[in-house]
Parts: structure tokens; sequence; C-alpha cells
């Protein structure tokens, strides 16, 4: 086995300047990646810290892109690979919550969740299984990896929410199609459906000691996730330490989607 789990890899880690996406773009390089962190709105954070990273060592680059936009999607692969060389990892991390009622969501609303969090996710699977195939093998004994970004509302119905939980069972059913497209070819394709998260997606959820109390009777374990919970599952479904694992979604919700609302009830 390598001295560390990802070293000789190359990833891009979409939406990697905050919250979960900057948690697993730390984890990687602490297990040897060389990182391309992909932003939109927040260059200053994602060249922090890829000046970060490389302060500590490692390799990582700042890169600009809307998920959503095809050709945006392209260049930021073309930039990876001028930096790199080759790229084994893509976690298609990025993500974003726009919430209303159903009578007062806007189309613009429903149209942006979808872009962002389906499509982008789409592009970027589409654009790594392009780049794995045409690239000479690798490190690892798979061609590439894919980590999608779904979450516990791939399964769990949320009131109020209903551009970002379809998004979210579209990744579901979208991961397990590529999963099973691409595991001959050798690729293979992974979910993590996070539940509660501490960052500033949910800030509302976690900041006040009133909304923490309340999230609390929805997380079992009795603790909120921190994105560094989430960035060593990612770790795992990126290394060769799960290399036999495809088409599966990793649950990391501190029992979230165990219907806690049942224990003695129902
Ligand atoms: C959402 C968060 C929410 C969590 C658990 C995530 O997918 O983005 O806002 O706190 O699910 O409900």
């Amino acid at each position: 086995m390598r001295e560390r789990l990802l070293e000789g890899c190359a990833a891009i880690v979409t939406g990697g300047s905050s919250g979960i996406g900057a948690g697993i773009c730390r984890a990687f390089a602490r297990e040897g990646a060389k990182v391309a962190i992909n932003y939109l709105s927040a260059p200053a954070a994602a060249e922090a810290m890829a000046g970060e990273i490389r302060a500590a060592g490692g390799e990582a680059i700042a890169v600009v892109a809307d998920v959503a936009n095809e050709s945006q999607v392209a260049a930021m692969f073309d930039a990876t690979e001028k930096a790199f060389g080759r790229i084994d990892i893509v976690v298609a991390n990025a993500g974003i919550q726009s919430d209303a009622p159903l009578e007062t969501m806007e189309l613009s609303q429903w149209n942006a969740v979808i872009a962002a969090n389906l499509t982008g996710q789409f592009l970027c699977a589409r654009e790594a299984a392009r780049r794995f195939l045409a690239q000479p093998a690798g490190p690892s004994p798979a061609r590439g990896k894919v980590i999608c970004m779904s979450s516990v509302h791939e399964v769990i119905p949320w009131a109020g929410h209903v551009n970002y939980t379809a998004s979210k069972g579209g990744v579901h059913m979208m991961m397990r199609s590529l999963a099973q497209e691409l595991a001959p070819k050798g690729i293979r394709v992974n979910a993590i459906a996070p539940g509660a998260i501490r960052t500033p997606i949910n800030r509302s959820a976690w900041s006040t000691p009133e909304a923490a109390a309340k999230l609390m009777e929805l997380i079992p374990y009795g603790r909120i996730g921190e994105p560094e919970d989430i960035a060593r599952a990612a770790v795992w479904l990126a290394s060769d330490e799960s290399d036999y694992v495809t088409g599966a979604t990793l649950f990391v919700d501190g029992g979230m989607s165990l219907y806690p609302g049942f224990a003695g009830n129902g």
C-alpha cells in the first residue's frame, strides 16, 4: 500500500473553495493528491487554499468554472491537465440551495438548482470519463474515479426544498446509471450522501442554540457533522482501498436517514 492513500493522483474538486469541498481539498492534499480547487465566485478563498496546500509541500491550483456551463467545464479540465499532466479523481461537489414553498418558488430558482446540482454533475462526470479514457493508465487499478456529492435528501423528502430534493434524487440515479455504464471501462462512480454538516449552506440550522437543539432531534448520533467527516469518506472512495466499490452511495449523516422520529414511536 502507498504511504499516502492518494499519492501520485491528480484531482478536481468542484466547489472546492468552501464547506465540504474545502474539507475534501485539504484531505486530498494531505493524502498526497495534486488538487485543482474549483470555484465560481470566491477566487480569494480558492487561491488562499491553493497557497496553503503549496506551503505544506503539496501541489494545488485554483480554477474558475461554472459547472453548469459546458465550455467552462472543459476549460477547467484543460487547466488541470496542463498543471498536473493528468486527472485521476473528480469530485462533483459544487451545489446550491434556493429554498421556497412551492407556491412561491420561481422557475428561475428551480432552474438554478437543477443546473448547478444535477446538470453540473453530469457535465463534470462526462468530461471526467472523456479524459480518463484518453490518458494512459495512472497510479490506480481504476482508470479514474468520480465521486458525486448527493445528500440525505436523495431519499428524505424536504418540504420547501423541492428543487434541491429533485436535484439530489436525480444525482442518485445518474450516479448509478453512470457506474453501470462506466464499470466495464474501468471507471468507478460513487456518491456520498451527507447529512447536516456545519457549512455555510445550512448556517441557519446550526448557528443559534435553538436551531442546533432542534437539529439534534434529527441526528441520532447526537452531533452535527464536520466537513472532515465527509472528507474522510471522499478520501476512501477516491483511493484504491475502495477499488471494488462502484455505484454505491455512502451515507455520512450520523443516522439522519434512519427515520429517527420512529424511535419509540409508530
Ligand atoms: C442540505 C443542508 C441540510 C442537510 C440535512 C443537506 O443536503 O444542503 O442544508 O442541513 O442536507 O438536512
